[in-house]
This record gives C-alpha cells, structure tokens and sequence, in this order.
C-alpha cells in the first residue's frame, strides 16, 4: 500500500502528539475494545480486564509503540512488523476480523483525544494506514 505526502503528513503528525501517551492511549483503545466487542476478550483471558489495569497499560503501549514504529517506516510497514506478523499468525492465530475491531477503537480513542487533529482527512489517513498496519499482521496466516 502506498501513501500519498499528505497522507504521510497526517499519519506521522498525528503520531507525534500520540507518542508520549502510548499507554494511556493503548489502554483505552483496548478498554473500548473489549466493552464494545466483548468476544475479544476471549483471547485475554489471563490479563486482568479491569479499567486502568496494569495489564491493559502494559499491552496497550506495546500495541500503540507497534503501530508507532510502523507510522515511521510508511515505505516498508512489512519489514517494519515482520516479527510481530509472525507472532500473529503462527502462534496467536487471532481471527482476521479482529483487526477492524481494534482499529476501530483506536481511532475512536483518537478522535475523544485530539479533537482538533483528527479531522476528516487525518481520520482517513489513519483508517487507511491501520488497514494496512492490520494487513500485514494477517499476511502470513495459512
Ligand atoms: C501481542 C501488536 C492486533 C491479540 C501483541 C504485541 C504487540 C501487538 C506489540 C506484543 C508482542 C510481544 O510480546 O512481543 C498488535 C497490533 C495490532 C494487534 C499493532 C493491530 C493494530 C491484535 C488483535 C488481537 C490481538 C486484533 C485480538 C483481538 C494479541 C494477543 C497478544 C498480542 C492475545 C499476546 C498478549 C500477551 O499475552 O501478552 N500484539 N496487535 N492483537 N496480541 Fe496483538
């Protein structure tokens, strides 16, 4: 997938702001996650789901740092996350569908936090970058 500047623009602009918050942003997008679409639960059973967790602090950095280092390799997201692609597909095996779930979420949680930066044109930038983020997360499922 390509980006065009301005979508480059509005991703890494906007990631700028989200760095220095990754947990507390990751957090609430997890917390979103499992409130709207409880059957993703299903694949944190040994996490302690209460708000604010530790675990849902921990997790959500780690998920929102991801998609940060994929924000700033626009060029090659596969390279970029080839690990965590791996991870996904071999020993997660975390059904497909979930990734718009959890994109979802994230970009509700980004709209609530930056109003003023998540315009309709950052919001499509972001929609298609964590299309692609998810899409290469899921590549290597067989
Ligand atoms: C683990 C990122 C989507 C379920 C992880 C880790 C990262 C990550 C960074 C930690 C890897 C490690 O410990 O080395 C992402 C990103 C996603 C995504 C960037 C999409 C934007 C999903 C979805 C689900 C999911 C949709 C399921 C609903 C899990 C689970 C773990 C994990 C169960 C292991 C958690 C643990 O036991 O600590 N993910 N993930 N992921 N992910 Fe994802």
């Amino acid at each position: 997938m390509t980006f065009s500047e301005a979508e480059k623009a509005a991703i890494t602009s906007l990631w700028s702001k989200v760095s220095g918050h990754a947990d507390d942003i990751g957090a609430e997008a997890l917390e979103r996650l499992f409130l709207s679409f409880p059957q993703t639960k299903t694949y944190f059973s040994h996490f302690d789901l209460s708000h604010g967790s530790a675990d849902l602090r921990r997790h959500g950095g780690s998920v929102v740092k991801a998609i940060g280092n994929a924000a700033q390799h626009l060029g090659d997201i596969d390279h970029a996350l080839s690990r965590l692609s791996d991870l996904h597909a071999q020993n997660l095996r975390v059904d497909p569908g979930n990734f718009r779930l959890l994109s979802h979420s994230i970009q509700v949680t980004l709209a609530a936090h930056f109003p003023k930066e998540f315009n309709a044109t950052t919001h499509a930038a972001w929609d298609k970058f964590l299309a692609a983020v998810s899409s290469v997360l899921v590549s290597k499922y067989r």
